[in-house]
């Protein structure tokens, strides 16, 4: 019978262990480096990436804000509306039970929403505190960031905005960041954020001089443009995305509404569209502010937390992306 060499045996099992030790630290250099200081998450140096990611409740229908504040997961947009449409539409939303409602500066909108959301108060189905407001710095006042802030307020007629956000990148965005960082230490700002800002590059700046880390960045997103790389970034800092153009915009939704996969879950579930592409978003982890004049389609874009996609029609509409934006700025 063949006798086992001892010193030849333990030399192989030696040699067997260093290559598997070898292996295994050739694997973790390859793996995302979590803690390297420049991707840290900010909140909270010591948490791990996943204690900081934004957690969407479908059964509050909101999301915790790295801010401490929750925010609501579907709103109503109010691009293009005047001040009438806007107050008639605000209202009609909160009445239904929509409690986040999308403005800015540049809409010149802001005193319609304001009237909409305090009509809805003086009638007494929804509190102030349970509405939440998100309004934009616009290109034109970066040079003046702080009274642009007073300005929403007195146009909004409120004593605080839910979420503000710098419209889109400018030349003095840090003084800008600044002014609303100051404007949260007084009680006027409860979260702020930035919109537009389209590349992990230029988020990663904003983390840079942040010394309160953005709630919330607002971007094009919609089936053809899910911004994967982006979000994987900023969940790492406790960041949630808003998907602004949820349908593709104004000229575009029919190329959503009526892209094959997407009527196909219609059809299965017995619902629009419009309802099977917004509760995509939510299960997606994206906040979606649909903008609808349009009384019976704003009903209808809040009428998603009642029926379930599968993972498999996720992973379906996941491969629908194409990054392909259809905004020109
Ligand atoms: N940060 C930024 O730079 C930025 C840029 C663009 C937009 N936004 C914000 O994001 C919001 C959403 O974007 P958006 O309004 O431009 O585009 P959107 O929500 O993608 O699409 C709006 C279009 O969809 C239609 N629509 C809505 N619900 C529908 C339904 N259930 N069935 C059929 N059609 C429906 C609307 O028509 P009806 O009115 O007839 O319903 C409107 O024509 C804006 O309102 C604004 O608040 C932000």
């Amino acid at each position: 019978m063949h006798s086992i060499d001892k010193p030849s045996f333990l030399r192989r099992v030696f040699a067997l262990l260093f290559a598997l030790a070898s292996f295994a630290c050739a694997a973790c250099s390859t793996l995302p480096k979590e803690t390297d200081a420049s991707t840290a998450p900010k909140p909270a140096d010591t948490a791990s990436a996943s204690e900081t990611l934004p957690r969407f409740d479908l059964a509050s229908r909101t999301v915790k804000l790295n801010s401490g504040h929750s925010m609501p997961l579907i709103g109503l947009g109010t691009w293009t509306m005047t001040d009438e449409q806007a107050e008639e539409c605000v209202y009609h939303a909160l009445k239904i039970g929509v409690r986040l409602i999308d403005t800015a500066r540049y809409y010149q909108c802001e005193v319609g929403v304001g009237r909409g959301v305090k009509r809805a108060i003086a009638e007494g189905f929804v509190t102030r505190e349970e509405v939440f407001i998100t309004t934009k710095i616009q290109p034109s006042d970066m040079a003046r960031p702080s009274e642009a802030i007073d300005d929403s307020l007195a146009a909004l007629d409120c004593d605080h905005i839910d979420l503000m956000l710098i419209h889109e990148p400018g030349s003095n965005d840090e003084q800008v960041y600044r002014a609303m960082e100051a404007a949260v230490r007084a009680g006027k700002l409860r979260s702020i954020g930035i919109s537009n800002y389209n590349t992990i590059e230029a988020l990663d700046e904003v983390l840079s001089y942040a010394e309160i880390p953005p709630a919330v960045i607002q971007i094009e997103n919609h089936i053809y443009n899910q911004n994967r790389e982006l979000k994987q970034f900023a969940e790492k800092h406790g960041i949630v995305i808003n998907s602004y153009y949820p349908f593709g915009g104004r000229g575009n939704t029919q190329e959503l509404f009526n892209n094959e996969l997407i009527l196909e879950l219609a059809e299965k579930y017995g619902r629009s569209s419009a309802q099977i592409i917004l509760r995509w978003h939510l299960q997606a982890g994206y906040v979606a502010v649909p903008g609808s004049k349009n009384p019976d389609h704003i009903s209808e874009n809040y009428s998603v937390f009642d029926f379930e996609l599968t993972y498999d029609e996720m992973q379906r509409i996941l491969r629908l992306d194409e990054q392909r934006r259809f905004a020109n700025w």
